[in-house]
């Protein structure tokens, strides 16, 4: 796995762990769940609801809606704009995205 956190000079809150599709990925508090996959090396957050091309981060300010995922069962989440929670469960998206339940 890439790791590619800045090592110096950066003053992180608390280290904990979140999990992708029930992989274990770290985060820090303070951290958006889409830095944390970033700095694990995770590129693809979603895919295109008719061909299942890979998207992943783009504006990183919450405009572009590429890095929608499913955060503990809610799907459209931006990755960019949620902060990473210890436990929290992500998952990357296929389509539109459901709610469970959901036709
Ligand atoms: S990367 Fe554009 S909304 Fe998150």
């Amino acid at each position: 796995m890439t790791h590619r956190r800045v090592e110096h000079g950066v003053v992180r809150g608390r280290r904990f762990e979140i999990l992708l599709d029930g992989r274990t990925i770290v985060a820090y508090e303070g951290e958006t769940i889409a830095a944390a996959l970033t700095a694990a090396g995770v590129t693809t957050l979603r895919r295109t609801p008719k061909q299942g091309h890979p998207r992943g981060m783009f504006c990183g300010i919450g405009l572009c809606w590429e890095c929608a995922v499913v955060v503990d069962g809610v799907p459209n989440t931006r990755a960019c704009q949620t902060l990473a929670t210890p436990g929290c469960c992500v998952e990357t998206q296929e389509g539109l995205g459901r709610l469970e339940g959901e036709a």
